[in-house]
This record gives structure tokens, sequence and C-alpha cells, in this order.
């Protein structure tokens, strides 16, 4: 069951007659001492300016009255007691006014997200936000959508309760442009729509409690989806990982009553040319293991299967996008648990592709089940591999919540990092540095798992040099390590909110559009 999203339709008939239950404008802040327009330092961004006239003049000083300071994020609710059709306007900010053009996507994706986030409680939310009527249009238009529906978000929960004073989310959204007959503005929604059921069903999976999800599970709740969606589905179970010698994912599974898993999704058009790998790491929980985290926070691990839930809600996507390029998923799932039966540190593990690896730290658990399924990928052939998983807490350490690391071929990185920006999902290339691959030399295997010294030094970067290890030299492979940006601890901001955020499904998505138009 994924979390309802909003209905998403388009008009262009005059906002201040449109029957809706509130109407959204756009707001900016002005420098200087406020001597702009009719009284306050705000400036009403195009789109709102039949509802302007409807107001005679008094809307910028009202809403300063009200705080508006046109600061980004900021939703300021106005009843409009009969000036305009719909009973309530609200006035969303968008920082300073853009100098010419209209404001970034992001920008408008975030204030979408924040005003629908808002007006939960509200029926039939109409957004009239500046669009550009230039080249950019379909981005702005795109990001206005995926900003509404991903901001009227909202995960079911467990509560045995109703919740007195707990608004429903917004249930339909109307968006205004210049011409909403225009073939290419329908395809926006469309595409809007099937990205934001994506986000929804990854931000879901993310969100389920780790007992409800163990990989048995999970597995199979991914297997259905995808056969729902027309994909072609294999499940290997604990027997068929043991016969293909899948030796990471069984070592991180031994210490779990639910065994581990390895899904295959794939989606082959017809005279597709190129072909893409997805790898998405599934640890359904991480305890550490015999390396065992600390108890403060160590809820927040049943969020390390956000690559595996972003790498299935992406072909879910690419199902019904079908984009000229073939697309396989592969993707383990593993319980790292401490038990009789555990993996332990100095344990030495045959991997899918041969390599025997030294363990010395049972927390270091996603690059053994990762290793296995990229070898896999790479066994059955790919052009390009895009691998995903919250990886290490160097991550956030070096880049913060936001953005994500990049590690891999530099050319592909930069494509990722081009993406990211592109849809609002920062990313940024990182090193696979000799020295640090130098430091993961093993006295009895092949490779360490993590630096031989247990230093933590390039944390993050210890993780991209071991999933080299098992990439063919001639894949063009990423390595996206989103341990910061695929939860959001914080209070709701954005399109954001709380729990699982759906990075990088927008990314891969936008690598996929990509690799389809350029090879
Ligand atoms: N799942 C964690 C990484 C993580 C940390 C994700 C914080 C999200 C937030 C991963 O399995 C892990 O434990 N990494 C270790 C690696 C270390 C043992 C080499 C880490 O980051 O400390
Ligand atoms: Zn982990
Ligand atoms: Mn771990």
């Amino acid at each position: 069951m994924t979390s309802p999203i909003p209905t998403l339709s388009l008009v262009d008939t005059d906002p201040a007659e449109l029957a809706v239950d509130a109407i959204v404008i756009g707001v900016h802040s002005v420098n200087g001492d406020g001597a702009g327009g009719d009284g306050g330092s705000l400036l009403l961004a195009s789109g709102a300016e039949s509802i302007v006239a409807a107001f005679d003049g008094q809307l910028t000083g009202t809403l300063a009255l009200l705080g508006a300071t046109g600061a980004p994020g900021e939703v300021t609710k106005l009843a409009t007691l009969g000036t305009i059709t719909a009973p309530v306007v609200a006035a969303v900010g968008l920082g300073p006014e853009p100098t010419g053009a209209a404001p970034p996507p992001e920008t408008l994706r975030r204030a979408s997200g924040a005003s629908v986030r808002a007006l939960a409680g509200t029926g039939t939310v109409a957004l009239s936000l500046p669009l550009p009527d230039d080249e950019d249009a379909p981005a702005a238009l795109r990001a206005v959508a995926e900003g509404a529906l991903l901001g009227a978000y909202r995960f079911t929960g467990y509560k045995t309760k109703p919740q007195p004073g707990r608004r429903a989310p917004v249930s339909a959204v109307v968006v205004h442009v210049p011409d909403a007959a225009e073939a290419a503005a329908e395809a926006e929604v469309a595409r809007a729509a099937v990205v934001a059921r994506a986000v929804a069903q990854t931000r879901d999976w993310v969100n389920t409690p780790p007992n409800e999800l163990r990989p048995p599970r999970f597995a199979d709740a991914v297997a259905e989806a995808g056969r729902a969606a027309g994909l072609d589905v294999e499940v290997l179970d604990e027997e068929a990982l043991r016969e293909g010698g899948f030796g990471g994912i069984l070592a991180v599974g031994l210490g779990s009553s639910a065994p581990p898993r390895l899904v295959r999704l794939s989606y082959t058009p017809a005279g597709a040319g190129r072909h893409v790998a997805l790898v998405g790491k599934g640890i359904t929980f991480d305890t550490g293991g015999f390396s065992i985290k600390p108890a403060q926070g160590m809820w927040e691990m049943k969020s390390d299967m956000a690559g595996a839930a972003a790498v299935t809600a992406t072909m879910l996507a690419v199902a019904a996008l079908r984009p000229a390029v073939a697309v396989t998923a592969y993707v383990p799932m593993a319980e790292n648990m401490a038990s009789a039966t555990a993996y332990r540190p100095g344990d030495v593990v045959t991997m899918r592709n041969g390599k025997r690896v030294e363990v010395l730290n049972t927390d270091a658990e996603g690059r053994m089940i990762l290793g296995d399924a990229m070898a896999l990928a790479c066994e059955n052939g790919c052009d390009y591999l895009f691998e995903t998983s919250t990886l290490t807490g160097g991550q956030v350490v070096a880049l913060g919540k936001r953005v994500a690391g990049v590690m891999g071929t530099p050319e592909l990185c930069d494509r990722v990092k081009a993406a990211g920006e592109q849809v609002g999902e920062p990313a940024w290339p990182m090193p696979l540095p000799e020295d640090v691959r130098k430091g993961m030399d093993s006295d009895v295997a092949d490779i360490s798992q993590v630096n031989a010294g247990m230093d933590r030094a390039g944390h993050m970067l210890q993780g991209g040099v071991f999933l080299r290890e098992f990439v063919s030299d001639d894949v063009s492979w990423a390595h996206i390590d989103i341990a910061g940006p695929s939860y959001h601890s914080g209070e709701p901001t954005g399109y954001w909110a709380k729990g699982g955020t759906g990075v990088p499904v927008r990314t891969l998505l936008a690598l996929i559009d990509d690799v389809a138009a350029a090879g």
C-alpha cells in the first residue's frame, strides 16, 4: 500500500475565478526599506495579477500586516471574504525577486511543497506561481507539480486512534499555466504524477518500521510491485544465493533469523541501445552486528534500505515512463544483526566475483552485499552502473545532510552531479585515492573491508574504493552515498516531510533520461 498522492490537473482560466478551496500565489522579499508597491517590503510574483487587482491594491499591505516577509518557504494565509472565488489565498515566500527570469526550479519546487503542506485540511488547492514563458517553462512546471505532490505526502503511520486536529493532506492540486491544452504541459503533469508516486513509495518503505520490513517481506513487496508494473522479476532466496556464491550477502544475513534476498527487476524495451544497471543497498536494519552501534539513534538505521527502496521505485517509474534504454535493478537485502550465527570481525568471505574480503568491522556491511550485487550486474552486462546506498557516516561528516557523495568513473560522476543539480538533489564528486586503497591491503585476503588499521580517515572514500573492486573495467559506474540526504530527521521543510526523502529517485530518473538521449 502506497500513501496516496493528490490528483493533478492544469487550468488556464483566471485564478481569481477558480472554484477551489485555496489559491497559492508567490511573494518576493524586497531588499531595502520596504518602499515598494503599496506599503510592505514585499513584491507579489507574476501569476498573482488578477488576485492583486481583485484586492484593489490592498493585498501586499495586508500580507505585510500579517507578517509576510517573502522568505523562502514562509506561507501566509488570508481569508478572501468574497474578493475572489476561492475562500483562502496563501502567499508563499520565494525569496528576493530573481533578476530577469522566473525563480529557479528548486525554489518553485520547495515553495510549492511548503504551501501544499501548510494547506493540509484543504481539499483542492490551485497554484498560480511565476512560470517563465520561454524554453525554461517545462522545467518550472515540472518543479511546481512535483513540489505540490511531494509536499502533500504524509506517512500513514501506526496510531491506533484518530488524531484530533490532524488535518488531511490536500487531495487535489490544480496548476495554473498559460495554456492548459498544450501537449508539453500535459506531458509534464503525467510525468510528475509517476515521479511523485515513485518518491512516495520510496518514502513509505523507508518509513516502515524495521520489524515490518525484514528481508523476505521486503523482497516480496518489491517483487509484487515490480510484477504489477510489468517488469521482469527474479528473487534469489538464501539457497539460490548459496548456489550462486553470493558470499557477501550471505555473510551479512547470517546473524538474522530473517534470511537475505537478492531481487532483480528488469525493463527491456525493444531495440534499446544502452543498458543501465541500478544497485541499491537494502539493509532492512543495521545494528552494526558484533561491531555494534551505540543505542543513541540506532533506530534511524531502519532507513538503511533507502538505496534499495529508491532503486526499486525508480524501476516502477521507468516501467511507466518507458525510456528508450534497458534498465535492470539489483537489490540485495539483509538484516545486520548480532547473534550466535552472525559473521564476525576476522572472517574471510569469498564474494560473487571470486575476490576474498577480510571482515574487520561487521558494521561495514553495506559494501559486502553491494559488492556481490554489483559483480552480478557487471557479469550480466551493462554500460552504466549506478549504485546508491546509505553507506557511510563519513558522507554526512564530509558533505552534510543534503549533498550526496559521488565516486566512480569521473565523467559519470560529473553527469550525476549535473542530474542532481537539475532535479534539486545535490550531489558532489569525490576522489578514489590510491593511498586509501593501499590502506585497505589485507594480510590474509585480497582486500580488507575497511582500512586495515581501522583508521577512519577518508571514511566515505574507503567505501567507494572498496566497491570499485566489484566493477568490470568496461563499465562506467558511479556510487552515490546518500547516508545524509535519504532521511530527514528535522522538521518538515519544502517538499520534504520528516523521515524518508525519496533521494535519489529523481536523480536516477534524470540519469536514465540522459543516457536514453545521449548514450
Ligand atoms: N548504515 C551505516 C551508515 C550510515 C550512518 C547511514 C549514518 C546513515 C546514517 C553503515 O552501514 C555503517 O555503519 N557505516 C560505518 C562504516 C564503518 C564501520 C567503516 C560508519 O559510517 O561508521
Ligand atoms: Zn549500514
Ligand atoms: Mn553498518
